[in-house]
């Protein structure tokens, strides 16, 4: 194993993640975990340098407060608290406010000359040392992944080929809600040039059917979530010698579903909401990484860039950018001007300064006129939205003759369709999809 590590006790801090990258920023790997490690737990760990106790205001579970066990102590490497009020051999340091600098200098000489760990954190050791574990954890078994194509299951999928190569078992489901070409790139990156093992299941008209003649938002989502279950568990029963199933688990997940001693911010699901009781043990190799640490593993792993810098795209897919009863036509529609948008997007060399940005089509129709007769047709709305954390959002400013260019190719190309519009609209009040 190449890189020290640093373990964080989430002894109730809110600022684990923030203590987590401030000794990631030093060049040491660090990894959070939860109050009541184990002695076993924590023998497992490898080349653990230091442990942080991480105090805070949430420091009780259920009335009682939070204590770091004994054997945290008798494990033989320094222990350093910040916000603990109780005397650790190492004293209680205070978590400096926003002030990041001082954090720094706190934490660097603990982990430096009290520690004595090595700067030793880069994608390529990071990959070197999970492809390591993979193979120790995963011994001649195979492993089963749910390939969507987004940027955490793609690179948790181009990790376990390398460690695993043919054990791993990919399984495409394509809902038909994809936007244009993202299957076809998911075969011919992972099934052509990286050699994967990999299902790929067209289940358009299944999901299509069921969602016949449904408008409500919420109903649309769960009939999604519920039939990609039901396709990944059909396809999951015709292999009988599978021990693991892999997930795209990043760390920010599990800060939104609730730490131990935090409460749920909205509880997450993983690449279409698998069960835990599907009867596999779990591997999540991204679990302790941040979602511009993924990004950087992928390209490590080769990934290409239009997969590892892809934007967040809901699990629902163009299922909800269709608003109301989905129809194939108006589905059409959306995938080739979001197509249009995208492609236009990045000539302009937006694509990565924007931070979302997409097509949908309202269920309504308005007057138009087409050579030289009336037409009822559909309008397509623009969105573009710059963000942090998609809690809220801001329109950006964008030149106006790409917005034509962008209008005129769409009023061109895309039939049934005789208006464009752009939503100038921040998060809050409205939210960044329409459903
Ligand atoms: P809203 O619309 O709530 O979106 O402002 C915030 C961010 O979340 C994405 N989003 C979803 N992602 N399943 C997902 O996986 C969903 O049902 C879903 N709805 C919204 C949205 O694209 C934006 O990035």
């Amino acid at each position: 194993m190449k890189q020290d590590l640093i373990l964080i006790l989430d002894l109730g801090s809110k600022d684990n993640s923030r203590l987590a990258r401030a000794v990631r920023a030093l060049g040491v790997y660090s990894e959070i975990h939860a109050h009541d490690i184990t002695a076993a737990e924590l023998a497992s760990l490898h080349n653990v340098k230091g442990i942080i106790l991480n105090g805070g205001d949430n420091n009780k579970v259920d009335g009682q407060t939070i204590r770091a066990g004994e054997h945290i102590f008798e494990f033989g490497v320094p222990v350093m608290a910040i916000d603990y009020d109780a005397p650790s051999p190492y004293g209680v340091d205070r978590m400096p406010g926003d002030d990041d600098d001082a954090l720094l200098v706190m934490l660097k000489s603990f982990v430096f000359d009290v520690c004595g760990a090595e700067a030793n954190w880069n994608t390529k050791n990071f990959v070197s040392d999970q492809i390591e574990l993979i193979k120790r954890q995963v011994g001649d078994k195979r492993v089963l992944l749910a390939l969507s194509g987004g940027v955490d299951s793609s690179v948790v999928a181009a990790l376990l080929v390398k460690a695993i190569g043919s054990r791993l078992q990919c399984v495409h489901v394509n809902h038909g809600l994809m936007r244009k070409n993202e299957s076809e790139e998911v075969v011919e990156v992972f099934r052509n040039q990286l050699g994967a093992n990999l299902v790929y299941v067209d289940a358009t008209d299944r999901f299509l059917d069921r969602l016949a003649g449904v408008a409500d938002p919420e109903t649309k989502r769960k009939i999604i979530g519920e039939e990609f279950i039901r396709v990944f568990e059909e396809e999951a029963q015709k292999f009988t010698d599978i021990e693991f199933l892999a997930q795209g688990t990043i760390y920010p997940d599990i800060v939104e579903s609730g730490t131990k001693t935090s409460k749920t911010v909205k509880s997450h699901h993983n690449v279409g909401g698998l069960p835990e009781n599907l009867g596999f043990k779990l591997i999540e190799p991204l679990k302790f990484l941040f979602k511009d640490e993924v990004r950087a593993v992928g390209r490590e792993l080769g990934l290409p860039d239009s997969m590892v810098y892809r934007q967040p795209f809901p699990g629902p897919g163009l299922g909800v950018r269709c608003l109301g009863v989905i129809t194939r036509e108006r589905l059409a529609a959306v995938r080739e001007s979001d197509a249009i948008l995208r492609e236009e997007f990045e000539l302009a060399g937006l694509s990565g300064r924007v931070w979302q940005y997409f097509t949908l089509i309202p269920d309504v129709t308005s007057t138009g006129v087409k050579d030289g007769g009336r037409v009822d047709e559909w309008p397509v709305i623009i969105r573009a939205v710059n963000t942090v954390d998609a809690m809220t959002a801001a329109v950006p400013s964008l030149d106006w003759g790409l917005l034509q260019k962008i209008t005129n190719r769409i009023l061109d190309k895309v039939p049934g369709v005789n208006r464009v519009l752009f939503d100038l609209s921040p998060k809050p009040p409205a939210t960044i999809e329409w459903e």
